[in-house]
This record gives C-alpha cells, sequence and structure tokens, in this order.
C-alpha cells in the first residue's frame, strides 16, 4: 500500500475525545440527529463547532461535544461524489440496505421499515451530536445552546435521544463497560489481549494485519489550503484521525427476561429458585451482575472480581462448563478460544482483527423495583443506545454482529444465537449450558432486544471537520 502509517504516538489533538474516553464523569449524556437544510448554512455552522469539539488531548472539564456525520450527510455538506467513493461501501450504502439488514438480523420487528429512525420511512438523518455533561442542568443547557446554533443554520432535530444513568449498569441488571481494548500508542494500558493496534479503531495508522486501514484519500487540487494532512504520495487523507461509528437504538425486554430465566430456571415441583434464575442469566451474559466473569468465578458474584479482564476461555474453560460457550461475553469477544489453534497466540491474533470500542448508553427508566417479574408489559421504551467505533465496518462491527451474534452456527454450537441479543423468530431460540454429568439445553428462548433505529458514521478528525466545513 502506497501510503505512510502515523508511527509513534496517536495524534491525540486531532482525534476527537470519545475515540479514547467514555466520559465517565460526564453521567449525562443525549444524542441529536440533525438534518442539513442548507449546505453553506450548515458549513458555517460546523466550522463554528470545529472550534468546541472535545479532543482526545484531555480529560475533558464539565461538557464534552463530539460529532459524527452519516454518508448522506458529507453530501448534503457539499462533498462530491469523487470524494464519498473513498469511504467503505457499507458506510456509504448505509446499515438499513437491503442486504446489510439480512446478515445483520435487523429481520421481522426490528426491519428499517420499522424503525423510529434511521430507516428508510423515516426522515433522513445527517449529524450526530453527542453531548455529555457532569449532571442533567449542565446537559440542558449545553442542549440549549448546541441546538439553537445548529437551528439557527437552518439544521433540523430529527431526532433527541435521551440517555438515563444506570450506575455502570445496563437494564437488565449487568455491570457494562468493563472490557475494552484499548490502542497502541495511547497511553491507556490494559493486557496484552486487550492492547490493539491503533489502524484498528483509528483511520491512518497501522491496523493488525500490518496495514493501513482503507480510508477516502483526496486529489491534491482538493484541498489547495492544506488543511488536511498528507499521506506519502502527497494526497489530502480525510480519513487520518477519523473513524467509523455505528449507532443502534436497542430495546430491550427487560421483564421478558427476567420471567423467562425465572420460568427456565424453577425446580421441577414447579417452585421458584432466585438463585438459580440469576445464575442462568449470568451464563447467558458470561458475568455475573456485579461484573465478576463466569470463567473467574464460575459458582457466585465476586465483589473482588466486578472489573476482571485479564482472561482467557481455551486454558481454564475449553468446554463451556464455566462460561457457557454461547455466553454473550464470549461470543462477542472470544478472546483465544477461535480457530485454527484455540489456546495459542495464533488464536488471539484472530480475535484482534474483530475488536470494538463500545461507548453506548442506556435510555428508558427501569422497572421499578420488585417488578422486575411483572407479566404486564408496562409500555416503557427502555434499552441501549449501542455506540461502537472501528476502522473497518464489515471486518470489525459487521462481523462480530452477523458471525458471532446473530448466526446459530458459533464454535460448534448449530442452533443457538446471543442468548442476548438474537434476532430469532418469536420463542425459537435455544441456549445451551455446559455441564457435568449432562449439559442443560433451553428452548423457546424468546428475543429479547429489538432494534429501534440505526446508522452508520463516520467520526472525522478535527483537520478533517474543518476541511469539510470549509467554504
Ligand atoms: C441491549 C444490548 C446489549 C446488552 C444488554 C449488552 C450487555 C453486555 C454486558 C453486560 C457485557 C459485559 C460487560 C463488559 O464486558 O463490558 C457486554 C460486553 C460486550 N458486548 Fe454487549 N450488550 C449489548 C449489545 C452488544 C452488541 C450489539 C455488541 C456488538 C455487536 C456487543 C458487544 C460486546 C462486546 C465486544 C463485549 C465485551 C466482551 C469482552 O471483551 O469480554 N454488545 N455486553
Amino acid at each position: 500500500m502506497a501510503a505512510t502509517a502515523v508511527s509513534g504516538p496517536l495524534e491525540v489533538e486531532d482525534v476527537q475525545g470519545v475515540v479514547l474516553r467514555g466520559y465517565g464523569s460526564l453521567r449525562a449524556a443525549r444524542y441529536l440527529l440533525l438534518r442539513v437544510g442548507d449546505a453553506a448554512a450548515a458549513r458555517a455552522w460546523l466550522r463554528g463547532l470545529s472550534g468546541r469539539v472535545t479532543t482526545a488531548q484531555r480529560s475533558p472539564d464539565g461538557t464534552a461535544v463530539n460529532v459524527a456525520l452519516t454518508a448522506p450527510g458529507l453530501t448534503a455538506l457539499g462533498l462530491p461524489d469523487a470524494a464519498l467513493a473513498g469511504f467503505a461501501l457499507e458506510f456509504t450504502e448505509g446499515i438499513a440496505s437491503p442486504h446489510r439488514s439480512r446478515i445483520l438480523g435487523d429481520v421481522g420487528e426490528s426491519a428499517p421499515q420499522r424503525w423510529a429512525w434511521g430507516g428508510p420511512g423515516s426522515e433522513p438523518v445527517h449529524v450526530l451530536l453527542l453531548l455529555f455533561a457532569t449532571d442533567e442542568a449542565g446537559l440542558a443547557q449545553l442542549d440549549e445552546e448546541r441546538r439553537r446554533e445548529a437551528e439557527a443554520s437552518g439544521l433540523h432535530v430529527v431526532a433527541s435521544l435521551d440517555t438515563v444513568d444506570l450506575g455502570d449498569h445496563e437494564h437488565f441488571g449487568f455491570r457494562d463497560g468493563i472490557s475494552q481494548p484499548v490502542m497502541v500508542g495511547s497511553g491507556q494500558t490494559e493486557s496484552a489481549l486487550n492492547t490493539i493496534q491503533p489502524g484498528e479503531f483509528l483511520l491512518g495508522y497501522v491496523n493488525e494485519h500490518g496495514q493501513l486501514t482503507e480510508r477516502p484519500l483526496l486529489q491534491p487540487d482538493d484541498d489547495p489550503d492544506r488543511l488536511l494532512p498528507r499521506d506519502e504520495s502527497h494526497r489530502p487523507d480525510l480519513g487520518r484521525n477519523g473513524t467509523y461509528l455505528v449507532m443502534r437504538q436497542l430495546r430491550q425486554d427487560v421483564r421478558g427476561f427476567w420471567r423467562w430465566a425465572d420460568q427456565a430456571s424453577r425446580a421441577p415441583d414447579g417452585s421458584a429458585d432466585p438463585e438459580a434464575m440469576t445464575r442462568l442469566a449470568a451464563k447467558m451474559v458470561g458475568r455475573w451482575p456485579g461484573g465478576a466473569p463466569l470463567v473467574l468465578a464460575p459458582e457466585r458474584d465476586d465483589q473482588a472480581l466486578a472489573r476482571a479482564n485479564d482472561f482467557a476461555y481455551q486454558g481454564p474453560d475449553p468446554e463451556g462448563l464455566r462460561c457457557s460457550i454461547g455466553a454473550h461475553v464470549r461470543r462477542a469477544h472470544p478472546r483465544d478460544s477461535l480457530d485454527p489453534k484455540p489456546g495459542t497466540q495464533q488464536s488471539v491474533a484472530v480475535g484482534k482483527r474483530h475488536r470494538l470500542i463500545r461507548r453506548g448508553r442506556e435510555y428508558g427508566a427501569a422497572p421499578p423495583p420488585g417488578t422486575l417479574l411483572d407479566s404486564s408489559d408496562d409500555g416503557v421504551d427502555r434499552g441501549l443506545h449501542f455506540i461502537c467505533l472501528c476502522g473497518n465496518l464489515a471486518r470489525q462491527f459487521e462481523f462480530v454482529q452477523a458471525t458471532w451474534v446473530v448466526s446459530p452456527k458459533f464454535d460448534g454450537l448449530y442452533e443457538d444465537d446471543d442468548p442476548l441479543l438474537g434476532a430469532r423468530g418469536p420463542g425459537a431460540g435455544a441456549f445451551r449450558v455446559q455441564a457435568r454429568p449432562v449439559r442443560r439445553r433451553h428452548r423457546d428462548l424468546p428475543r429479547f432486544v429489538i432494534v429501534r433505529g440505526g446508522a452508520y458514521f463516520f467520526l472525522p478528525g478535527l483537520r478533517a471537520l474543518r476541511y469539510l466545513a470549509r467554504t
């Protein structure tokens, strides 16, 4: 490949902050989806906004703002088709294209035709504005200011997606946001297994194949003012320090999940067994509600292991007797259990090509305490605004979702999909709990997660943002 890789530390002053940080201290967040009205006015708005965008250079103080654009959004800003063609095909086609919906499991109730936003029948989404603040009052002020500026420049708010602070847990009740990859050169530290070449998450850097991930490179004439960095062949690099951002609104049927776990874990005489219910739910996730991984804490939750992340599967648990083979975390990141040689560095190396940085937040009020097993649906839309970042949509997000999460064939399983996320028809799922002397096969697993919206975005570097905003 002709282009040079950036070596050494990351160009953090040109990278948007959300790539390196989840902004854990900024507990309040809202996502604004915007549509461009007038291209010139929107570019002027983006120019002003670029000065306010939080970079990865330092931790934010009080608030943070990041911005991403869809392919139609880049066109609406005036980016020519020739430049757009340099982006990944998955991005330009969009998450809701029919072929993609099939492989991602966005069918039936989750089909884009039924989405609240991002689907073929809904208003186009051009811009995603990610707003974060220490508390709700700070967020309200930030939202008011940013929204006023956007609307004054002809942008229209397609949707305003609120989030809720469940204190490090997701709606099913499990600690989330524990296992994240970190990038070589970022200054952040993790185990070797979770330390990944930056090109897996940032365009313009070397990836786990030892190459530069495909990215949009322009012609020198496209950038006479030299706003963009150059690659080795002197081509303006629109991709460098940017990444792709996947957003999916995932509605969770929390009561359905726990009702199913309750029924499936009852004693032979039909009596409820709360401990067995929690154990079964933990088997589905692969971690206990407090966060301890089942591979390290097979019998019960353990606060001391709440954030433990330095473990593999093949050595301690090749057959899934501790952490079931089909558990959500084992499917979404099989660590060292991938072919061709499970338990070796070769297996880990394959896994490193399918990693995601997750940045999602929960939305919707949690069910009141003590009502988890109620048979009625309270009608509240609650779930996860799933957000992940990756340098290659096909090899990372789409591969994980299609091949490991949705597919019934996984690591020797052939009829189970992800017990949390599977896109199975009503009651058509199966979940196998490996055990001795006999394994347990649960049938009639309903669907617990429905997709309500989604889009692929490009989260540009700061210089690319100023380039897109030029007059
Ligand atoms: C409502 C939807 C979802 C729920 C409730 C959920 C829940 C969880 C929980 C509780 C964990 C364990 C905490 C942690 O390791 O950080 C986790 C980990 C993870 N999830 Fe999800 N998740 C959801 C959607 C997704 C989706 C759509 C993907 C990707 C396609 C995904 C990929 C992952 C990955 C990669 C991990 C880390 C696994 C590891 O490194 O051990 N999740 N999830």
